[in-house]
């Protein structure tokens, strides 16, 4: 996620020093990704904005990449980074991981593709298992394909049509959830009755109006919406911690109390731990906050950099795919490829102990940002799960969407973007997304971070 979203909180720094600063630190940054312009421009013939995937959209132009190893990433500029975006959340095993490189190779002279189920789809699905507590899995291509399949199987299983998400949050991009993913103030509506705010064009109206938005950590506003629309509700989606409007973690009782409304009115609960999945436990945020949905949805970290995804699911409606009432369908579902990707991912790399690496790496950079924060008075504070964090300028801690749009400092956030990625540290562009470790950053990246965004305190507070 990148780009997309502007928040409207404004601290008590000096705005012309931001806006003086955010120009020099442009100028610097153009002048470095002159190969980059160059690419762009020859890009933007092919591909609307010169990119596949507008997340990856960049003002003046993105960022274009050539390689990567371990932590580090080259631009086509040879400017070497240190990664801390890591492809969206994804490259949790750090770049050309050796183990999972070994195992794709191996597959590849065994042929790549099918459409047949081979062993390593069995072996992920029964590790999924493992991890969490669903017990029948079933493979997509992407995140948005596991959440597709997630309403599909909420929809089919309770014979309803709406569906609640909570405001401000992003699920992929099919028309059942590009609802109220990042409305502006204007057109929220009331807070315990939030409008439903199409996420651009192309998505028909009549379908819009069947998903309904409620605000994150306010069980009691879940209870009152699920009590107006009594036995019209198929099924709940919400990240456990939403983490494409920086991070907010789940407030204590909230996701049991959620647990609890949607069983009491026969709502599907559905996990999107696209992002939290494979990055803040070994089970994700179901483990780590021990309440069970009846649908989880996986993608990103999951399977080490290829482009697959997965869907866990209680056996009731595992039943319905297995009838085939409710069609779970791909050519691609289950590659050898990306089975190969993550079983070595998910066995073998990001084991137990690595997600122990990954807890306390960035408890170490969490604690070092919030002593610079703290040191220059920064409005901001410090935000993380797992191998994902973030430094959130705003003054007091988010609790949902609305607290974002209001407080977060856009023109803070996006300098800061600069500082470092002008002083070698990739990270997503945007106010909204986090870093994301792995398990190959080590003493001396973080020092780096930490350099570079002590000198974006020190000159911003000067
Ligand atoms: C929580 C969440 N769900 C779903 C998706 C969609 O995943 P994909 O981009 O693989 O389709 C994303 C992507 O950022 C996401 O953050």
């Amino acid at each position: 996620m990148t780009v997309e979203t502007t928040t409207t909180g404004s601290s008590a720094l000096d705005r012309d020093r931001i806006k003086e600063l955010t120009e020099r630190e442009q100028t610097a940054f153009e002048q470095r990704t002159q190969a980059s312009r160059e690419h762009f421009e020859r890009a933007r013939k092919a591909m609307p904005s010169g990119v596949p995937s507008s997340f990856q959209a960049n003002d003046p132009w993105p960022v274009y990449v050539e390689r990567g190893a371990g932590t580090a990433v080259w631009d086509v500029d040879g400017n070497e980074y240190v990664d801390f975006h890591n492809g969206f959340g994804v490259m949790c095993i750090g770049h050309a991981n050796p183990i999972v490189g070994a195992a794709v190779k191996a597959r590849v002279d065994l042929g790549t593709h099918f459409a047949a189920p081979t062993e390593g789809s069995i072996t992920v699905a029964e590790e999924l298992q493992r991890r969490f507590a669903l017990p029948q899995w079933r493979f997509t291509n992407s995140g948005t394909e596991s959440t597709m399949d997630a309403v599909h199987l909420a929809r089919g299983a309770t014979g309803r049509d709406m569906i609640l998400k909570i405001e401000g949050s992003y699920h992929g991009h099919h028309d059942a959830v590009m609802v109220s993913v990042y409305p502006p103030i204007e057109e929220l509506g009331e807070r315990d009755d939030p409008r439903s705010v199409p996420y651009g064009a192309g998505y028909p109206r009549a379908l819009t109006e069947l998903t309904r938005a409620v605000p994150f950590n306010d069980a009691e506003a879940l209870e009152r919406v699920l009590a107006k629309l009594e036995g019209r509700v198929a099924g709940l989606i919400m990240e456990p911690a939403m983490m494409n409007i920086n991070i907010i973690p789940p407030v204590d009782g909230y996701l049991e109390r959620v647990r609890e409304l949607t069983f009491a009115h026969g709502v599907k609960l559905i996990f999107d731990e696209v992002k939290t999945g494979a990055t803040i436990s070994a089970g994700g945020a179901t483990r780590r906050f021990g309440v069970t949905p009846d649908v989880i949805t996986l993608a990103k970290a999951t399977c080490g950099g290829y482009p697959g995804g997965a869907i866990g699911m209680t056996a009731e409606l595992a039943e319905l795919v297995a009838s085939g009432r409710v069609h779970q369908y791909g050519t691609f579902n289950g590659n050898p490829l990306v089975m190969a990707a993550a079983q070595a991912t998910l066995t073998e790399v990001l084991t137990e102990d690595a997600y122990a690496k990954l807890e306390a790496t960035n408890a170490k950079l969490l604690d070092r940002c919030r002593e610079v924060i703290d040191r220059y008075a920064l409005p901001a504070y410090g935000e993380g799960l797992g191998a994902k964090g973030c430094v959130i300028f705003s003054p007091q801690p988010l609790r949902e969407y609305r607290d974002y749009l209001t407080e977060v400092d856009a023109e803070l956030s996006t300098l800061a973007w600069l500082y470092h990625m002008n002083r070698g540290i990739f990270m997503t562009p945007g106010v909204e997304e986090e870093w994301t470790l792995s398990i190959a950053h080590n003493d001396d990246d973080l020092d780096r971070y930490v350099g570079a965004f002590e000198e974006f305190a020190r000159d911003v507070t000067a």
